[in-house]
């Protein structure tokens, strides 16, 4: 049994004393579930302050970013084993608004996996194709080729480890959700992609959705075979709003 993961990515949201707040609402709210993995990521300026909010919690600590290199002359970058620093258990690789803003191509989202993996980080490697893309018959192909770049460095014995969000860039930020029919068909399709490339363990890899998820369609989605949690915008901000979601999956 794979156990569902629930991810807040706040992007360029909160200062840190909103995001503070939000830790300690949220933190009793999910106080009595088991049975399902929670993590919050912050922006980077609040990820401290907040991993010292969820101490003793069972709410996990994610970076958006990461860079691939341990240190060096990289302004304005943060790199994995500063993350670890702060109790990072996760990051956030390619996202599409990192692919699409700011030019990321999926060599790179390899580089930071891999480099994440080496300093005990989990990465939660986003794909997923654009509207034009999917109008175009190419979901697959779009799918195939992100994957194949953004997973070219995990070894295989530690694929278990990495979490997978698909999430449709036609879904994310636009209230337009992909039905469960066909975020499934794209799920299935990556779950067979992830066979071919690490063999069984692919059973065990979590595969998250993420686009317009809220509190009154998550257990449809979750309700999915191989959709097994969520990445969350815009339901993530408030405290009460991704609790239900949390609930909605566990
Ligand atoms: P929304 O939930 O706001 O659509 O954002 C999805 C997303 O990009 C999560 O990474």
């Amino acid at each position: 049994m794979r156990t569902p993961i629930l991810a807040a990515n706040w992007k360029m949201h909160k200062t840190v004393g909103e995001a503070v707040a939000f830790a300690k609402a949220f933190v009793p709210l999910v106080a009595g579930v088991a049975n399902a993995e929670i993590v919050v990521a912050p922006p980077f300026t609040a990820l401290a302050a907040v991993g010292a909010a969820l101490a003793g919690s069972n709410v996990k600590l994610a970076a958006q970013n990461a860079h691939f290199e341990k240190q060096g002359a990289f302004t304005g970058e943060v790199s994995p084993p500063m993350l670890a620093d702060l109790g990072c258990a996760y990051a956030i690789v390619g996202h599409s608004e990192r692919r699409a803003l700011f030019g990321e191509p999926s060599e790179l989202v390899a580089k930071k996996a891999a480099a994440l993996l080496a300093h005990g980080i989990r990465p939660i490697v986003c794909v997923g194709e654009t509207l034009d893309e999917r109008e175009a018959g190419r979901t697959f192909a779009v799918l195939e080729s992100q994957l194949d770049g953004s997973l070219a460095s995990v070894d295989g014995g530690r694929a278990a480890e990495v979490v997978i969000a698909y999430e449709p860039v036609w879904a994310i930020g636009t209230g337009r959700t992909a039905t469960p029919e066909i975020a499934q068909e794209a799920h299935a399709m990556i779950r067979s992609w992830l066979g071919k490339r690490f063999g069984g363990a692919a059973a065990q890899m979590r595969i998250q959705y993420g686009g317009s998820v809220k509190p009154d369609n998550t257990a449809q989605l979750m309700a999915q075979t191989d959709i097994d949690g969520a990445l969350v915008g815009g339901a993530s901000l408030e405290a009460e709003s991704f609790a239900k979601i949390v609930a909605a999956s566990a």
